[in-house]
């Protein structure tokens, strides 16, 4: 039986412009290092092995939240120690809370014998998405658990998720150092759609859809395009515009805004030019004087894993 094991949880992209709630991509780098051990007492102790100061408390913590709604799905009693190194920023927008949630549910699941599907282990980590953000959804929980390209096709009345292979792309992703929080960022979105708008998005979920599982370039940078979220979340975001086109013109197949922003991600060809889109979107916000971090790596091809195991 095993005692412990030691899970990466990798950061995602979601929406991916004209999937609201619907797309997701897993990225190789940067993830969270979650430890779970096994102990005798039931229950949850929850320490994070970095600077962040997140709550602790398994009934506060996303993680912790997770792991209750798995263990809720066993009969036998049992108690975990978490530990939980975060290689994701908070709030970074790039699925640091997913990651966390995902890390811990993979990680109990190895310790149990794998007995739960990853359909299930969706459901467990939403739990700890929504303590978070106060919303239920799946699109960074998706590709977190899969890898890859995931589309949430569902969440009622079951969850259905389609995990997708994604091509070779390297993608930038700037962080300006600017707080706006997932419930200001849904409070601007329109109640209703216009037909035609909705006409042109749907349009371009399909062809970002066979972009994706055709490798072909073109098409996914003609069908990032949002006609309906980005307008609504563009006086919440400064730089965007100018941040696109810098990145376009440094050589990015396009991107738009990252979740609920206010990062900003590009997808790229080559990790070539990925660095330059990186220096290109760090430029427009050093000329803006906001701080910014900058995030360039592969896209994923696994979701959350076990790296080691005693
Ligand atoms: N799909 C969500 C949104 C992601 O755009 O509000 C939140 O991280």
């Amino acid at each position: 039986m095993l005692h412990s094991v030691l899970v990466h949880s990798p950061a995602t992209l979601s929406n991916l412009g004209c999937g609201f709630d619907v797309f997701g991509l897993a990225l190789a780098a940067p993830y969270d290092t979650i430890r779970l051990t096994r102990r005798t007492a039931p229950g949850i102790s929850i320490r994070h092995l970095d600077a962040y100061h997140l709550p602790t408390d398994p009934v506060r913590n996303v993680a912790g939240v997770a792991l209750r709604a798995l263990l809720q799905a066993v009969p036998e009693e049992m108690g975990f120690d978490l530990e939980i190194t975060k290689g994701i920023k908070p709030g970074s927008g790039v699925g640091s809370s997913a990651a966390s949630a995902v890390g811990a549910v993979v990680a109990a699941n190895a310790l149990l014998g794998n007995r739960f599907t990853k359909m299930q282990l969706v459901e467990f980590a939403m739990e700890g998405e929504a303590a978070a953000s106060g919303a239920r959804h799946a699109d960074n929980i998706a590709p977190a658990v899969f890898g890859g390209f995931t589309v949430v096709r569902a969440l009622e009345p079951a969850l259905d998720i389609i995990a997708l292979p994604a091509p070779p792309l390297w993608v930038a992703v700037v962080h300006p150092q600017i707080e706006l929080k997932t419930s200001d960022s849904r409070q601007v979105l329109p109640v209703t759609v216009p037909l035609g708008l909705a006409v042109r998005q749907w349009a371009n979920v399909a062809g970002l859809t066979a972009g994706f599982l055709t490798a072909d370039y073109d098409l996914i940078g003609r069908s990032l395009a949002d006609y309906i979220v980005e307008p609504a979340r563009l006086p919440l975001i400064p730089g965007l515009a100018e941040a696109r086109t810098r990145a376009l013109a440094a050589g990015a197949i396009g991107g738009g805004i990252s979740g609920s922003g206010p990062s900003i991600f590009m997808l790229n060809r080559s990790e070539e030019t990925a660095q330059a889109v990186g220096a290109a979107l760090s430029s427009v916000f050093a000329e803006l004087d906001i701080e910014f971090n900058v995030y360039v790596g592969p896209v994923g091809t696994k979701g959350a894993y076990v790296v080691s195991e005693e």
